[in-house]
Parts: C-alpha cells; sequence; structure tokens
C-alpha cells in the first residue's frame, strides 16, 4: 500500500431495475453472466432483493449489482450529475456476435466509437445506459460461460463507467487529487481517465458534459445506477483513500459499513457520481454459500433475519434454464 492508498480498479457497479425477473433474465439469459448471489439490500425499511452477477467466482471488476425497485414502488430519474452508463469489456472481434445476439432478442442497439475503441450501445429494459467495449489488450479475467455465451465472446467484466455532468472541472480535480486518476484524452465533450494499478480492472472513468440535461436523481429508484465501487484491496488502504478525499475537503465519506461480502465506504463525488471504496472480506461470497452453490440460495443477513416472512413476498425469481 502507498501512504495515500492503494486504489487496484472496480469493484463493483450497483444500480436500481424494475422486476427482479425481468433483470435476471436480462444479466444471466440474455448477457450470458453468472448470478453469483441472491440476497437483500442492506440498508432500508422494507425489503428489497440484492442480486449479484459476474463471473463464476464472482471476482471483484466482474460484478455488477442490482436492487430491483418495482415492488417497492420506487422510481428514479436518469439526467445529469449522475452516473450515466455502466462500460463493459469484450474483445472487439465479440462486437458481431454481441450485435446478432441483441437483435434476435429483439435489444435495439447503436454502434459507436469514442477514444479509440469501439462501442456497442444498448439499455437495460429498466432504461439504464450500457456499453460493450471492445478491448484487445491486457484484459485476462476469467470469464463465465452461460446462456449459450462461450469465453471467446463473454463479457469479461467492468471497463468502467461514465458519468454525466455540467462541467467536468469539479470532477477532475476530485478523480486526479483525491483517487489518483490520470487524464488520458477529451474529445469535445467527452473525457476519458485512467485509475488503478496493473493488478486491477475496470479501470476507466469517462465524463460526458451535459449542461444542458437536468439533473437526475441520486436516491434508491428504478431505472438509475446507483453508484462505482473501486476496489481498495484492504480496510488500510480504504482509510488512507478516505484521508485523502476527507483532507481535499470531500468530507462527506461514509464510516466503513459491513456488507457481508465486503466492508465499503461511500464518498458523493462533486460531479454526482456516488464512488464506494470496497474490500473484500475474509470468506467474501464464501461467508454463506459454497463455491459450488454461489447463487443458488436466498440468502439473508443476520440482521434481515427476523423479517423473512416479508422477504419471502418477494417477487419469486425462476431461475431454470431458459425455455
Ligand atoms: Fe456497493
Amino acid at each position: 500500500m502507498s501512504e495515500s492508498g492503494t486504489i487496484l480498479g472496480t469493484h463493483h457497479l450497483t444500480f436500481c431495475v424494475g422486476g427482479a425477473q425481468e433483470d435476471y433474465d436480462f444479466h444471466v439469459r440474455l448477457l450470458g453472466l453468472n448470478n453469483v448471489k441472491k440476497t437483500v439490500l442492506f440498508d432500508g425499511e422494507i425489503p428489497v432483493y440484492h442480486l449479484y452477477y459476474g463471473n463464476g467466482k464472482g471476482d471483484a471488476s466482474t460484478l455488477l449489482t442490482s436492487f430491483p425497485y418495482r415492488q417497492a414502488g420506487l422510481m428514479g430519474t436518469r439526467g445529469s450529475n449522475q452516473l450515466k452508463q455502466m462500460n463493459l469489456s469484450v474483445p472487439t472481434a465479440a462486437m458481431g456476435f454481441w450485435a446478432d445476439r441483441f437483435a434476435a432478442a429483439g435489444v435495439e442497439t447503436r454502434r459507436s466509437e469514442l477514444f479509440g475503441t469501439e462501442r456497442l450501445l444498448f439499455r437495460h429494459p429498466c432504461g439504464i445506459e450500457y456499453s460493450l467495449v471492445g478491448v484487445d489488450d491486457g484484459d485476462d479475467r476469467e470469464v463465465w460461460e452461460g446462456s449459450g455465451v462461450c469465453a471467446e465472446h463473454g463479457i469479461r467484466g467492468v471497463f468502467g463507467t461514465t458519468t454525466s455532468l455540467h462541467q467536468a472541472g469539479p470532477q477532475h480535480f476530485f478523480l486526479t487529487e483525491g483517487l489518483g486518476a490520470e487524464h488520458l484524452a477529451s474529445d469535445g465533450a467527452d473525457h476519458q481517465y485512467r485509475l488503478g494499478t496493473d493488478d486491477g480492472y475496470g479501470r476507466i472513468m469517462e465524463l460526458v458534459e451535459e449542461p444542458d440535461v437536468p439533473q437526475g436523481t441520486w436516491q434508491f429508484g428504478e431505472g438509475t445506477i446507483h453508484h462505482h465501487a473501486l476496489d481498495v484491496g484492504t480496510s488500510e488502504d480504504q482509510a488512507a483513500v478516505k484521508d485523502r478525499l476527507v483532507g481535499l475537503g470531500f468530507t462527506d465519506a461514509s464510516e466503513p459499513k459491513d456488507r457481508g461480502y465486503f466492508v465499503s465506504v461511500y464518498c458523493r463525488s462533486p460531479g454526482g457520481a456516488l464512488i464506494e471504496l470496497a474490500h473484500a472480506t475474509r470468506q467474501g461470497f464464501l461467508t454463506d454459500e459454497s463455491a459450488d452453490e454461489l447463487g443458488t440460495k436466498m440468502c439473508i443477513p443476520p440482521h434481515w433475519e427476523h423479517r423473512r416472512a416479508e422477504i419471502s413476498m418477494l417477487e419469486p425469481i425462476e431461475t431454470g434454464a431458459a425455455v
């Protein structure tokens, strides 16, 4: 660890979707990811699922995690000063495979290019924006093979996120001085940064200036990305990065919160994106399931145990083979 704390890359991305079944079908049956864990959102007064998707072991940087909010009836509004898009890494040669797969599933896509990489843009059924980014070097993450997606085409995990904001300046300061990111390039309203080390993945933070777009919401609500969690490796690194942010004046950083599988500190960035600093607990996802049964049980955190009856009223999720 460096004195100012080491950030490796992304740990996970978290967002609020609509229905649980719809979300499971999108991530597992369409994107071919593994359902690593089914549990309940730790915070709040009513039970809401927390669904984790990623590779076979749920390695850091492969994780996408959702809160299906439709049953609770809370809606969010997408906009600026908010995380706008989740960017996932695939081999460039797999772009055609994915375009065909989305077309066959009736999902609209758009191809584009940004900062020298090919992008395939699409949306989650709840409206959240995603992109597949063609990456041809240095991404050797273990890929889950599921739902007819082989390792050659599979999503390797997070490439990064795009934050929409009115002006890039304050976020530039937060990323470079606060998180030690390097400004790689700018192209009109788009700006690209890289943070982390060669041991991490999902290291690209992109910004897009959209001064005319009204601000989006920050509370939990269907259709919005909630936070981008960075992998800080250890509690010492977490404390050091938090101290660095607080020392710069970003004093609204939370105390470490035990999330069972990892420990989290949250800090609101000036561009609106909520940033989390996460490090895995000793057992991680093996705390309540064996490696072979990851994602097969409903895992109820100890502090929700007495409300098991309410949790059983959540929308059932059918996880059998697609018909
Ligand atoms: Fe998180």
